[in-house]
């Protein structure tokens, strides 16, 4: 049993496919996650929802993070997150594979439930074993008064509006930015300055505007798609901040082209997937401007020397790339919300010229209620 959209009672607005329409959506969506959250004077966000006061807030030791699909990579980046702003141990894991190991639930572990249908069984079983368990759990979920929200002993709405389209686009993009509120709002409880607490706002605030170039680089992407939509399979690399964008960029475009696409850390290349390089297995490379580039480039260096074609996505142009979809540099820390966009846009474009149905992929259903 699913949970289908009333899709014909939503405007597609003058898109083709709700798909486009919500990956245009995303600069409104970030701004309406971020509007009235924060709070200049402290260089801190206000989560209203929460209902963590700040002493509990600082006796957390770690957190755990549990979503599916789309969302369990965007818990991905959530961990990431958190680890970099509040210095707390942070990991996120597939809620049906926690549920199955008998895990061990710890006092000081904030739990964390990712859902955007805030209805996905795997998820709500977890948190429901966990709150049976006496563990503290919280949702980042964009349907309001959801299973989820409701069974979580408070959260975070993520406020993306409807996403009607079967995979997740605005939606995770904007678990991401909820993710980077919560991860500041620990933060600034702990150990993070004001300084760097202000240095995030600001990269915050520029979100939206980022994300409208982005999206103005869609015929270029267009061009691109049409190349690559030839391809058997494709790999996609990321290192550490790069990995989940790499993740979830393959997941698109598996999802809706049924192109095989798997992602690897980049430095995990040559314990295996150097194997598979040759030029008809194309790599996609997340390649941001940090600490890590030149490792990244090297990563390039040794795709390349295999005859392997490359696509990177960089803050600048990429020598051993065959082309390189130039974005708009943040902070390092919210690189990766950035980063995947022009690949929700190549899914789309290599889905679209292959002729598939893009809202409504095969096999797969926007909300899965069952087990
Ligand atoms: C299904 C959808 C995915 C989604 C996943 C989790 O598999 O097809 O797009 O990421 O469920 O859904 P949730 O509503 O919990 O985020």
């Amino acid at each position: 049993e699913t949970v289908e959209w009333e899709a014909a009672s939503y405007d597609m607005g003058g898109h083709d496919t709700f798909m486009h329409k919500e990956i245009s959506e995303q600069p409104d969506a970030v701004d309406r996650v971020l509007r009235g959250r924060i709070d200049d004077r402290f260089s801190t966000v206000h989560l209203g929802g929460l209902n963590l006061d700040p002493r509990e807030a600082r006796t957390i030791r770690r957190i755990k993070i549990l979503g599916c699909g789309t969302s369990y990579h965007a818990g991905l980046i959530g961990a990431g997150l958190i680890e970099s702003m509040a210095r707390i141990p942070a990991d996120a894991e597939p809620a049906s594979e926690f549920r199955y190991r008998n895990p061990v639930v710890d006092p000081d572990t904030l739990y964390i439930a990712v859902s955007q249908s805030g209805e996905t069984y795997d998820v709500l079983a977890a948190v429901q074993e966990l709150k049976r368990k006496g563990a503290r759990v919280l949702g980042v979920v964009n349907v309001v008064g959801s299973a989820i929200a409701r069974e979580a002993d408070g959260g975070v709405y993520v406020h993306a509006g409807p996403e009607v389209c079967v995979v997740s686009t605005k939606c995770f993009t904007n678990t991401v930015v909820a993710f980077a509120l919560l991860a500041l709002h620990l933060g600034r409880i702990r150990d993070l300055s004001v300084t760097d607490g202000k240095r995030i706002i600001e990269g915050l605030r520029r979100l939206p505007e980022q994300i409208s170039e982005i999206l103005k680089l869609e015929d270029e992407i267009k061009e691109l798609a049409a190349e690559y939509a030839g391809a058997q399979s494709m790999m996609f690399i990321g290192r550490v901040r790069g990995y989940p964008v790499a993740l979830e960029a393959s997941l698109k475009l598996k999802e809706i082209s049924y192109i095989h696409a798997e992602a690897y850390p980049a430095s995990e290349l040559k314990h295996g997937p150097l194997a598979l390089i040759e030029p008809a297995l194309p790599t996609v490379a997340i390649v941001p401007d940090d600490d890590l580039l030149e490792k990244n480039r090297a990563a390039l260096e040794e795709i390349k020397a295999r005859s392997g074609r490359i696509l990177a996505v960089a803050h600048q142009e990429q020598e051993k790339a065959d082309h390189t979809i130039v974005v708009p540099k943040n902070e390092d820390e919210l690189d990766p919300i950035l980063m995947g966009i022009p690949l929700q846009l190549f899914a789309y474009h290599t889905a679209l010229a292959m002729g598939r149905d893009i809202d409504k992929p095969r096999n797969l259903a926007k909300s899965v209620t069952v087990e």
